[in-house]
């Protein structure tokens, strides 16, 4: 019998359940409190804890009616033991404790950056390992080795201050475009002019592979107030998100270049942005790299990543966390299992 496995994500504000068997996803539900945090501008962690809470068994209900299967024919649950916010960590991983052991099936506390990687095997098959791996969102941007993603992700460069959809929603948040900015920008910008302002691209000439954001999002501040009562809002948008993709891609592709590894692998909330998605793929066409970008509803965060990573667990017959197994806000991305 193929094992049946049940994804629990609870690190940010979305509540996602997936199910996935044999590197099929069966059902991917995701309840998400955005709408409650977008008066603040920002995630506030004790109402995503409570929205977890709140969602957690009506998701998994819901995510078990879409694949028409039942809890007891569950074989193993995965579930997001960081990294990620504290609280809301906590009410995953409670849950997941709770399934594992009602149905005494084995628990995995698994990486969240790792599910971010090993979603990709649901669209586009078997990860072609060894991989360079771009994860951008709101609260990552890191550039990771990716020999074998049951076992260790090894970071090469990450920010040094802002993630990269921290940036996005900062300069939505300057332009009053509310929360979360990513997906603002990108429509915006779509009308714009990506070469009207020179914005600064930080550390495009550093030899490493760390990036940094947070000048970018102070220029964009100053050039705002400078042009205060005449922004072009397609220009800046436009302008802002070609200096954060122009760095990102470029880096990931040298990363490639100096590695001899020809596939890069894009995930993370701002890997739904189009114009990342188009000058990733220019420029690995140029450079004879590999691709491979899942489809936008599975870069942001959501219960099938951490279903497929279980899958992959199981699969490679890794050995389970133990039922104590705590939430861990700073988890190290070298370690997978928990
Ligand atoms: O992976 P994710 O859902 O949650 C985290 O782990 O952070 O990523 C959310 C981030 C937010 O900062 C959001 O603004 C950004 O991803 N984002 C985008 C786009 N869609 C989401 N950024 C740029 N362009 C987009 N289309
Ligand atoms: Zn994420």
């Amino acid at each position: 019998m193929v094992p049946l496995v049940l994804g629990i994500e609870t690190s940010c504000d979305e509540t996602g359940i997936g199910i996935v068997r044999d590197g099929v996803l069966l059902a991917d539900a995701v309840a998400s409190s955005v709408d409650q945090h977008a008066r603040f501008g920002g995630v506030v962690p004790e109402v995503a804890s409570r929205a977890h809470l709140e969602a957690m068994v009506p998701t998994v209900q819901r995510a078990l009616a879409t694949a028409g299967v039942a809890l007891r024919d569950l074989d193993a649950v995965a579930v997001t033991s960081g990294p990620g916010l504290a609280g809301a960590l906590l009410v995953g991983v409670a849950a997941a404790k709770a399934y594992a052991l009602a149905l005494d099936v084995p628990l995995y506390g698994v990486n969240h950056l790792a599910a971010h990687v090993a979603v990709d095997v649901l669209e586009h098959g078997p990860l072609p390992e060894p991989a360079i791996a771009l994860l951008v969102s709101g609260g990552h941007s890191s550039l990771l080795l990716v020999e074998d993603v049951t076992r260790t992700l090894q970071p090469l460069g990450q920010t040094v201050d802002d993630a990269a959809g921290e940036a996005f929603d900062k300069v939505a948040r300057l332009l009053g475009l509310g929360f979360p900015g990513g997906p603002a920008v990108d429509r915006q910008a779509r009308d714009g002019d990506p070469a009207a302002i020179a914005f600064p691209r930080s550390m495009l000439a550093d030899p490493s592979y760390d990036v940094s954001f947070s000048g970018l999002k102070t220029a964009v501040a100053r050039w705002l107030e400078k042009h205060e009562g005449q922004v072009p809002v397609a220009d800046v948008c436009a302008s802002f998100q070609e200096a954060v993709v122009d760095v990102l891609t470029a880096k990931a592709v040298r990363a490639c270049r100096d590695h001899g590894i020809d596939h890069l692998l894009v995930g993370g909330g701002v890997a739904a942005n189009s114009r990342l998605r188009a000058l990733a793929e220019e420029r690995c066409a140029q450079a004879g790299i590999r691709l491979r970008v899942p489809r936008p509803g599975q870069c942001t965060d959501n219960g099938a990543m951490v279903a497929a990573l279980g899958d992959r667990l199981v699969a490679a017959g890794i050995a389970p966390s133990p039922l104590d197994l705590p939430a861990d806000s700073a988890m190290p991305v070298e370690l997978v299992v928990a």
